[in-house]
């Protein structure tokens, strides 16, 4: 007899919460689902969010039960699958990342360089806190962690807690969708060799249906970046260099010049710009007669993470040894990695978690970028646990992005003042 599901989405006001719904309606049936918990501290926007999600499970005759919540614990409480995918400070803090690091000549983003140090640090304590009531509340129950920097929050969760916890990112599943268009196969028979830590990683390797379609996936992506080398991130030049397909955001550390001087002509942040189109979903949700994520949302750079989410669930769920490409420790599968620090790669899935599978060895054109980014993390991971201000000095230090120890000392100066009242572990 299969158990009856609990999901509990922690950051459940987001506003690509439909998404994961939609998700979760269509697989409810192999999933046995039976509850559905969103919770959010923002009470507005979780009535907004859940409202649509509502009306969505019920025009679907879903057959799990809908609750929304303010109180965490309750919300964990028996849960079996805990997605996280909250946004401490808000999508004004993230402007604030975007934005501080650009004063001092520094590409400003989200999840990478200083931004993402700045978001981790805001958001370690409050994972730490949500580990600690899955331990108490909710033995057992898997951790399936959306928010960024996925793999760096990750990395904090499985150094400091005991919850099982699985890193996840829309990217990896978003080039296996592209590689089963291309080949006109459904996805589950589509193999991709996907190396590196999320959001710094390269394709190195694919298969369909077993058979080695790598020289032709690298020959396409090299013959395009020739034809219309506008659209394109990287140029042929890069890709032959490499050997690689490197993912989008290696465009700030391959293409470092001309993002920063992109962005320091850009009007709007992509967080600004993203506060617009949340305006508008948020005016779109609020409608009664909506019963539909709308199409809007694709304007988010989320595409297929309630796919991933959903089928990741159904493969522990239902004991599938299927691969999915997760954050989970190394434990091997890099050789010339740690064995203990987090990294992106294929795993098989079944009812115990993500197993990563080993791999070749990372090539030298790819790995020194990969260590010293690692290193970078482990040091965030150490300031944002224990609010070591030494630590996280050594942190910047190290990102490849920063240029010097006199802008480290000023970025991190900059972003402990602006980010105070989310920062207990350096201000108590
Ligand atoms: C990609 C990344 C996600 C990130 C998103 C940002 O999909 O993989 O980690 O959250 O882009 O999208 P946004 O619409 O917030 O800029």
């Amino acid at each position: 007899m299969k158990r009856d599901l609990k999901v509990t989405i922690i950051g459940g006001g987001s506003s690509y919460t439909p998404e994961l719904i939609e998700g979760l309606i269509k697989a409810a049936g192999e999933l046995h689902l039976t509850r559905v918990v969103l919770m959010d501290i923002n009470e507005e926007r979780l009535d907004i969010v859940g409202g649509l999600a509502r009306r969505m499970a019920q025009a679907a005759e879903a057959p799990f039960e809908l609750e929304l919540s303010t109180d965490r614990r309750a919300a964990i409480e028996g849960a079996h699958y805990v997605i996280n995918q909250i946004r401490v400070g808000g999508m004004a803090a993230r402007v604030q990342d975007e934005q501080i690091p650009l004063c001092f000549g520094v590409i400003g983003q989200e999840t990478t360089g200083p931004g993402g140090f700045a978001k981790a640090l805001r958001t370690i304590p409050v994972v730490l806190e949500i580990a600690r009531e899955m331990t108490e509340l909710a033995p057992g129950a898997f951790l399936i962690n959306f928010t960024n920097p996925s793999g760096l929050i990750t990395e904090a969760l499985h150094r400091y807690t005991q919850v099982p916890v699985i890193g996840l990112c829309n990217l990896p599943i978003g080039i296996e969708m592209r590689l089963a268009k291309a080949f006109n196969v459904p996805r589950e028979r589509v193999f991709i060799d996907h190396v590196g830590l999320n959001h710094l990683n390269w394709l190195r390797g694919a298969w369909v249906d077993g058979q080695d379609v790598w020289p032709q996936v690298f020959e396409q992506e090299v013959a395009e970046a020739c034809r219309a080398p506008e659209e394109k991130t990287f140029s042929a030049e890069l890709l032959e260099t490499l050997q690689h397909i490197p993912c989008g955001y290696l465009n700030y550390y391959y293409n470092r010049d001309q993002v920063l001087k992109k962005q320091l002509k850009a009007e709007k942040t992509r967080g600004q710009e993203v506060m617009e189109i949340e305006r508008q979903l948020f005016e779109m949700y609020r409608d009664p007669n909506l019963r539909e994520k709308p199409k809007l949302l694709e304007k988010r750079g989320g595409a297929y993470y309630s796919t991933a989410a959903v089928s990741l669930i159904s493969a522990i769920e239902n004991d599938k040894q299927e691969i999915h490409v997760v954050n989970v420790m190394n434990q091997g599968a890099i050789p010339n990695l740690p064995p203990d620090v987090v990294v992106e790669v294929p795993c098989v899935v079944n009812a115990q978690g993500a197993r990563p599978i080993t791999t070749a060895p990372m090539a030298p054109q790819i790995l020194g970028l990969t260590q010293q980014v690692k290193a970078y993390e482990l040091l965030t991971v150490k300031a944002g646990v224990e609010g070591d201000r030494r630590a996280a000095l050594q942190a910047l230090l190290n990102h490849p992005l920063v240029p010097s120890f006199a802008i480290a000392q000023k970025l991190l100066d900059a972003i402990l003042e602006a980010n105070r009242p989310f920062l207990p572990q350096f201000f108590g």
